[in-house]
């Protein structure tokens, strides 16, 4: 098949060829899924490749201790916390708790409400507590809440890292949207490119931190998960 030819159907229909290879059905999962949905919530969580994607870079990092920002309906929330060893900590950030009570409706029926703990409250907020209380760093964090706020968060979460924290931040491309500074998001809400776009801004100039974006297409069409590796945090350490 010519590469250049492939379509929006053609990288959803590879997403389904490798679920189908790869992963077990799973009906914990897609009962989260139907959950969400039969609750209203906005269908955006990410795709099963991606969440496999994520379990497995916890434990490839061999994570203990995950922060999470925009929980939605629980459902990456899971795949995070299956990478996690039984005595191992996740914390997810909402803003809205009608979504949080589903996320933890979710999170328990996936046998996992022993390791994830649900907060809701705004995650700037949540970010500062944290600071403030002398919280000890996250091994990985993962930036999934509204992207007009994400340089805000990457801060937060640079000032919960040690050397090795491991920061993820979805829907950094946005079928090239991320390009044009004018551009805006319908799904991501006003200030969402410019958001992101400053976010771009501010790792690129973080010294301290290596960083890049895997594009990605599939079911969920053309966007990229930026990766970012702390070296070495503010205070020296
Ligand atoms: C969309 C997807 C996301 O993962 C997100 O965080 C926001 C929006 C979307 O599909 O539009
Ligand atoms: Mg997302």
């Amino acid at each position: 098949m010519d590469a250049a030819a492939t379509s929006p159907s053609t990288w959803a229909a590879v997403d389904a060829f490798v679920q189908e290879q790869l992963f077990e059905d799973e009906p914990v999962l897609a009962a989260a899924l139907a959950r969400s949905q039969e609750a209203g919530l906005p269908t955006l969580a990410i795709s099963p490749g991606e969440g496999r994607f994520l379990e497995l870079l916890v434990r490839m990092t061999q994570s203990r201790r995950l922060l999470e920002l925009g929980t939605l309906g629980g459902y990456s929330a899971i795949w995070l916390a299956r990478g996690l060893p039984e005595d191992g900590f996740l914390l997810s950030l909402e803003k809205d708790s009608r979504y949080a009570d589903v996320a933890r409706r979710n999170i328990a029926a996936a046998g996992l409400g022993d390791r994830v703990e649900v907060r809701v409250g705004d995650a700037s907020e949540a970010l500062r507590q944290l600071r403030s209380e002398g919280a000890p760093p996250f091994d990985l964090v993962f930036l999934d809440a509204d992207k007009r706020s994400n340089p805000v968060y990457l801060k937060g979460a640079l000032a919960l890292a040690r050397p090795g924290t491991v920061i993820v931040a979805d829907n950094v491309v946005r079928g090239g949207a991320i390009l044009d500074p004018c551009a805006e998001d319908q799904a991501l809400g006003e200030g969402g490119i410019e958001g992101l776009r400053r976010f771009f801004a501010l790792l690129g100039a973080e010294p301290g931190v290596t960083a890049t974006v895997i594009q990605t297409v599939g079911a969920k069409g053309h966007d990229g998960f930026a990766i970012a590796r702390v070296e070495r945090v503010a205070n020296g350490a």
